[in-house]
């Protein structure tokens, strides 16, 4: 059992877990300190100082509330007129070094800075503003995300985010004092970083100085062009965080409610990207039996539906280029389907489908046009891809009362999904998936309902392994989520490799988000780990709801392949379906 101790919060004795912040200690008694550079994933920086409280008896010692660690008997004070006049000193001294440019930013209503500076009621620019005077880099050379430095108040989330938990190291802050600025090393441009796009920084940044990249506009444009004809798809983990800007319930599903909002956006059609998770797993199940039974020493096999870890492994480990699945990524599958077999069959002229894809993720902004094979119709296959929080946008823009419009039902047999493609979603969700059909492929028989769900391979654990028994035969799979652990458990593999041992593990899944893509950096802020665990419970309920559980069985797969694809593996597959990756330079200059 954890040891505890005991500690007076505001006069109240409690008793917490050896190693708690008073920060997090507070919260136990439902107190809120205020918190800036602290964000609940990452570890304390210390930064900012609004969580100063006084420990002590008498007046007390004014210490950070994120960064010191309760001890026995310790008597703190959260709140008192002398603290809050510090807090708010604090905040003032922010304020000096930030624009006021709240109306016209894109976190205007969802800012930390905004929402604190509100609380504490400050109502004049108590210090004079010295923005200018500081040096700052304004960058959209990615087109997936933006620094605005402006606004950047220094506090190191991002840097942490992308150094500690990516281990992309992207991010730094150069210069001192008021010459600070965040910026990849020399002063680059992003693009030429080795930043792969996966926005946790943007996630994580308490204010609007990393953001996506908006492409409202665009797709606004696109629906207003008579000639045009609009579609749109609906990623995984869209349908369980989308409620988040609407004040639904954590974790709630709204396929039904997405549909018909995209369509009263004006979209002709809306698809659903969890059956191209259904394609993508037939695809990726199909190459790993192969593997597995005819060439085991080229395993592993590892996933490559997430772009920012298609990125990080060409960028960081392109000596395991062989390892990957060549299968593409489930949202370019349904563009690709909806550029030939879904325009043949409703005689639309392809070059006039403008595809727009939901998506949690900011890196899909950079893999519609990462490769030649995004363009397999003969047009780019996805035209836009937005994040969950632009969509969000755009439906308040166009004035839906999203909480009231009916449900609807995704178009085509390109809207129809089993329960295996939305558990893509979570992490480890496109291992149980191919799991399913993996036991299929192999024994010829289905999974009885009892055993249909593979819960060794699900939840927050950084690094997942299970041996998984098909019918006899053992399969070694592992999961990482968060680059840094993924780099964790490539370094176990290639250790083996060099060590002339065979491989750990048969069947790798990665995702380059912690969670998966329910943590995605386009996902709504404040991501937590117990919001990306509701956001995974939605999808988990929404799979177990659906008749049809496994890729291989649901009848909009059936149909494709009988009516367009042929066989898995095939010629058509592969042309549409399939990828080739190339060693990329981590700096380009
Ligand atoms: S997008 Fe990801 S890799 Fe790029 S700077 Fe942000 S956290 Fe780092
Ligand atoms: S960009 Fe945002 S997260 Fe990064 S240091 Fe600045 S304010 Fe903090
Ligand atoms: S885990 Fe999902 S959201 Fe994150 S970068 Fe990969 S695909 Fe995008
Ligand atoms: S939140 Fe504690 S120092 Fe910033």
């Amino acid at each position: 059992m954890a040891k505890t101790v005991k500690v007076i919060i505001n006069g109240k004795e409690i008793k917490v877990p050896v190693g708690t912040s008073i920060l997090d200690a507070a919260k136990q008694v439902n107190i809120n300190i205020p918190a800036l550079c602290k964000h609940p994933d990452l570890e304390a920086g210390a930064g900012c100082g609004i969580c100063v409280v006084k420990v002590g008896s008498g007046n007390g010692k004014m210490l950070r509330a994120c960064c010191t660690d309760v001890e026995e008997g310790m008597n703190i004070v959260t709140h008192d007129p002398e603290i809050v006049r510090v807090r708010r000193n604090v905040l003032e001294l922010i304020l000096s070094n930030h624009p006021k440019d709240c109306l016209i930013c894109a976190r205007n209503n969802d800012c930390e800075l905004q929402r604190l500076s509100a609380e504490f009621g400050i109502r004049e620019a108590y210090y004079p503003l010295i923005v200018g005077r500081k040096r700052h880099k304004f960058d959209n050379t990615t087109k997936t995300i933006v620094i605005e430095g402006s606004k950047c108040i220094l506090c190191g989330r991002c840097v942490n985010v992308c150094q500690k938990h990516q281990n992309v190291w992207a991010l730094s802050f150069l210069g001192r004092g008021i010459d600070t600025v965040l910026s990849p090393a020399g002063e680059i441009g992003l693009n030429d970083s080795p930043c792969v796009k996966c926005g946790q920084c943007s996630n994580h940044c308490p204010v609007g100085s990393i953001v996506e990249y908006d492409e409202t506009q665009k797709v606004w444009e696109a629906l207003n062009d008579k000639d045009k004809y609009c579609v749109a798809q609906i990623a995984p983990a869209v349908r369980v965080s989308v409620g988040e800007a609407f004040g639904y319930p954590l974790g709630t599903n709204l396929t039904g409610k997405l549909v018909s909002g995209l369509k009263k956006l004006g979209f002709k059609a809306v698809f659903d990207t969890n059956m191209g998770a259904d394609m993508t797993i037939i695809e990726e199940a199909n190459e790993f039996v192969k593997k597995f039974t005819t060439a085991k020493d080229t395993l592993p096999l590892i996933t490559s539906c997430c772009p920012a870890w298609v990125d990080y492994l060409e960028k960081f480990h392109p000596d395991m280029i062989g390892n990957f699945s060549s299968c593409k990524s489930p949202h370019e599958i349904v563009g690709v389907l909806a550029k030939t077999y879904y325009a043949k069959k409703n005689n639309i002229d392809p070059s006039k489908i403008v595809m727009v894809s939901i998506m949690p993720c900011t890196a899909k902004k950079y893999e519609i046009s990462r490769s030649q094979e995004m363009f397999s119709s003969g047009q780019q296959d996805v035209d836009v891809s937005l994040t969950t929080r632009e969509l969000a946008r755009m439906i308040k823009q166009s004035g839906i009362d999203f909480k009231n419009i009916e449900d609807a039902e995704g178009d085509d047999v390109l809207g129809v999904y089993s329960g295996a493609g939305t558990i893509f979603g979570a992490t480890g969700g496109v291992m149980e998936a191919a799991l399913r059909t993996a036991y299929h492929l192999v024994t010829k028989k289905e999974l009885p309902p009892s055993k249909i769900e593979f819960k060794q391979v699900r939840g927050l654990k950084g690094i997942k392994d299970a041996e998984i028994d098909i019918d006899g035969t053992k399969v070694r799979v592992a999961i990482a989520h968060g680059l840094a652990n993924v780099d964790k458990l490539l370094k176990q593999i290639e250790a083996a490799r060099a060590a002339g041992q065979p491989s750990p593990y048969d069947f790798v899944e990665v995702m380059a988000c912690e969670g998966g893509c329910v943590g995605g950096g386009g996902q709504p802020y404040g991501v937590t780990n117990e919001l990306r665990k509701k956001r995974a419970a939605g999808l988990y309920k929404d799979d177990e709801g659906q008749k049809v559980r496994c890729s291989h069985l649901s009848p909009a797969v059936q149909t494709v392949y009988k009516e367009f694809v042929g066989e898995p593996l095939g010629e058509t597959a592969h042309k549409l379906f399939h990828n080739h990756y190339h060693k990329r330079k981590t700096y380009i200059k």
